[in-house]
């Protein structure tokens, strides 16, 4: 049996290059490598524990499920699936809440930023890990893909598996996060925060135009210092700027350094938004067309939505045994 991979994309807002650096770009690596079995879905029950408008977040699922697909996820290779429709994810997170405690959650990092930020501690978002670690415990995943800021999750995750373990005999794998080294991509108009959906002004996104790319590009904060280098700890945003160069181009972090060498921010920045529109451009046109063909984009997820199924039935079945269910 192949080793089992798990990632998710919450539909809060459009996907982002940090999203694509950090997760994306190395979710297709995995599945076109063949030597796992991947399961991709669109995390809609999470995406629930901020303040939204329903009509908007019918479109926004369906938005990043057409996004995935068009990046390269593709269904003849992983089972690409909506969390909500497999029942087993809210079914296992009841099993695995009644294991974790409550001040661990209390204490995640995500949860108390949230809480900074004003939002309101619903016991959705206080549970919100709780629920990723059923995501990737019910395929029995051994790999999960995923940008800096969820590795604190997948610890929470490989510490329940262990309890769960413990307590109720030998069930589950505890998985590993894999990062790329793009873990943090930075916001572009402030180079100490994450690029986050939750600050737009600092996000390039997947869909934005050649022109607004290159606007942002632009925009985009540097620093006193006229050189292109890269040193994150005395000069993130340029850094930030030189990494992302590097994984839109595949040239190393050094050879960009050295490509740049005497050349001034403004050419730099020119050069940097081609490559990212160049990039993006097939991934634009993929989009278009998918995102008019919804017959087509339903019927492939409900497809998945079944693969999944299958399995998250069977470990469901077991954990309900060893947990003493009749
Ligand atoms: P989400 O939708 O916020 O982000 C999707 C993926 O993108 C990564 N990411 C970044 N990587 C580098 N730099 C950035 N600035 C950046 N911003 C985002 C994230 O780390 C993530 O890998 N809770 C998850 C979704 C989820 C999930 C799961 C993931 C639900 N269940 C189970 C893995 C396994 C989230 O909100 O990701």
């Amino acid at each position: 049996m192949k080793p089992v991979i798990v990632s998710g994309l919450k539909p809060s807002g459009e996907l982002h290059i940090g999203n694509y650096l950090g997760m994306l770009k190395q979710a297709v690596e995995l599945q076109d490598s063949n030597k796992y079995r991947c399961f991709y879905f669109i995390a809609d029950y999470h995406a629930l524990t901020q303040r939204y408008n329903p009509k908007e977040k019918s479109e926004e699922i369906y938005r990043m499920a057409v996004d995935a697909l068009a990046m390269g996820l593709d269904p003849k290779k992983s089972v690409i699936f909506i969390q909500s429709h497999v029942t087993e994810h809210a079914n296992l997170t009841w099993i695995l809440n009644t294991i974790t405690p409550v001040g661990k959650l209390q204490g995640m990092i995500e949860y108390k930023e949230k809480l900074s930020e004003g939002q309101a501690p619903n016991t959705g978002l206080l549970d919100y890990p709780v629920l990723m670690a059923a995501d990737i415990l019910l395929y029995k995943a051994e790999f999960v893909p995923v940008g800096e800021d969820q590795r604190q999750h997948i610890e929470l995750t490989r510490e329940i598996a262990r309890t769960f373990n413990d307590r109720f005999g030998g069930t589950f794998k505890e998985p590993k996060a894999v990062h790329t080294k793009s873990l943090r991509i930075m916001s572009l108009d402030n180079p100490l925060k994450k690029m986050s959906k939750s600050i737009p002004a600092g996000c390039l996104y997947l869909a934005d135009s050649p022109k607004t790319i290159r606007e942002k590009i632009k925009r985009a904060v540097t620093d006193s210092l006229t050189t292109i280098d890269y040193d994150p700890e005395k000069r993130p945003a340029i850094s930030n700027l030189v990494l992302i160069y590097s994984e839109f181009s595949a040239l190393s972090i050094s050879k960009v350094v050295k490509n740049f060498k005497g050349i001034e921010y403004g050419k730099f920045k020119d050069d940097l938004a081609d490559l990212i529109i160049k990039t993006l451009k097939p991934f634009q046109e993929r989009r278009a067309k998918l995102i008019k063909n919804k017959q087509l984009v339903m019927k492939t997820l409900a497809e998945g939505d079944k693969s999944a199924t299958l399995v998250a039935q069977k470990t469901m079945k077991e954990v309900a045994k060893k947990v003493g269910l009749i």
